[in-house]
């Protein structure tokens, strides 16, 4: 009642106050707690950035080394998780694995399970409730690599590797990929750093679709394990973070530079889409394409450029002086970063996840933002405007023509 206009895709709906994330999106600026991410992809680490957007601050050095250290402990899952990836089919996408492993891993934290006490047991100003959401974080976090890990090895019929000691969050990740057996194995120095700041790049971004449903799902007071699947499952749409993987695959399409005009005009006939262009909220240029671009530069002098860099380029250049794509404001979002990971080995149906990872701690910062809001948790219940049938009565199936 009283309803006249239905804001479609939320194009101007604000649901919430938040402190965690201002994206300036008529400047190109992206601000994590009031730090530009500029400054943050040079100077800080993904586990550092991921304290900053969760509690607010970057961390003492000491609040830094226990949260490592947390982090890290509680990347272990257990054994019989083997059993649950062995269940999937050889071919199976590993989001599907992987959204279905945060609902799996929640069955076995009950005491994080706000529906078994029909009420929110994550409360502010109560330090046992705030350890036991904290508990959660670390665990969310730390095992988020290792079930990605997982993901990826149970398809090649490997045996999983226990999540190492002394490692960074990265390279951890790395080593449980890609561990060869010889104890000494380390990964490559500049591909650690460059994959830790590539998960800096991917931690948050605001309400995005899946951090939306991240939020969406955990104001019914579900566990986070489940929140966090459900906003895994947002994420793989290729609108979203399947994108990086729907532009390897576009870009293998076109083929060679020659190609793209061709592409180009199939694009303004709405016959394609030029995936890994457009933002909701960055209209002039998205902060990230710049720093996945020098991030690109380090890893192919270690691997070598990609085949597809020139093809890549040449899309670039073409659309950045089309009048389509200029008057449209499209530019180039984050997620040419498939490139860099297509360098590093990893399979392309994999991209998603390496997405996923890290921004499962966005996800966490707004769904401890929602939680401990003054006045409590609200149930996110949106309005339509109905324009289906008026009242009608029912008729017997075998009277109906
Ligand atoms: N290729 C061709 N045309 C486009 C594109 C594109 N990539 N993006 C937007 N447009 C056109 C769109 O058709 C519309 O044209 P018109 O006004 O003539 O109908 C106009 O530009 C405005 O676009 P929109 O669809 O209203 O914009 P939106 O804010 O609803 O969608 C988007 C944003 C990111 C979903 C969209 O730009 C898109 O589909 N991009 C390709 C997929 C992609 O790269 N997604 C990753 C986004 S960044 C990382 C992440 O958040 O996951």
């Amino acid at each position: 009642r009283g309803l006249r206009v239905a804001d479609r895709g939320f194009l101007n709906t604000a649901v919430l106050r938040s402190e965690i994330t201002y994206i300036d999106g008529d400047n190109g600026g992206w601000f994590v707690r009031g730090y530009p991410i500029e400054q943050l992809a040079i100077h800080s680490s993904h586990l550092e950035t991921a304290y900053l957007l969760i509690y607010g601050s970057l961390p003492t050095k000491t609040q830094f080394d226990v949260w490592q250290k947390e982090v890290m402990h509680h990347s272990v899952v257990h054994a019989d998780a083997e059993q649950f990836f062995r269940s999937f089919r050889y071919d199976a996408h590993p989001m599907a694995i992987l959204t279905s492993a945060f609902a799996y891993l929640g069955s076995y934290y009950s005491e994080a399970n706000p529906s078994l006490q029909g009420q929110n047991i994550f409360t502010k100003g109560d330090k046992r409730s705030l350890a036991l959401m904290d508990k959660q974080i670390y665990r969310l976090i730390g095992k988020a690599t290792t079930l990605a890990a997982m993901a990826y090895r149970v398809r090649q019929g490997r045996q999983f590797v226990t999540p190492p000691t002394g490692l960074s969050y990265a390279g951890s990740f790395l080593y449980q990929m890609d561990h060869l057996g010889e104890e000494k194995y380390r990964p490559n120095p500049v591909l650690e750093r460059a994959l830790d700041v590539l998960f800096l790049l991917h931690a948050d971004h605001e309400l995005n679709a899946s951090a939306t449903t991240v939020l969406q799902t955990g104001s019914s007071l579900v566990d986070p394990y489940s929140a966090i699947a459900a906003g895994c499952a947002s994420l793989y749409g290729p609108l979203h973070g399947g994108a990086n993987e729907a532009v390897i695959r576009m870009l293998i399409s076109i083929g060679k530079p020659e190609n793209v005009p061709a592409f180009i005009e199939a694009v303004k006939k709405r016959e394609k889409v030029l995936s890994g262009f457009g933002h909701r909220v960055y209209k002039t240029s998205d902060p990230r394409s710049f720093i996945v671009r020098k991030t690109a530069d380090e890893v192919f002098k270690v691997t070598g450029k990609d085949e597809l860099l020139e093809t890549a380029m040449a899309l670039h250049e073409a659309a950045m002086k089309d009048e389509y794509f200029v008057s449209r404001k499209l530019a180039p979002n984050v997620d040419f970063c498939g490139l860099i990971y297509r360098a590093m080995g990893f399979p392309l149906d994999f991209f998603p996840v390496l997405f996923v990872v890290p921004r499962v701690v966005g996800w966490l910062a707004h769904w401890r933002q929602m939680m401990l809001q003054d006045g409590g948790v609200k149930i996110w219940r949106p309005r339509q405007i109905y324009v289906g049938a008026g009242k009608r009565d029912y008729v017997q199936l075998a009277e109906r023509v």
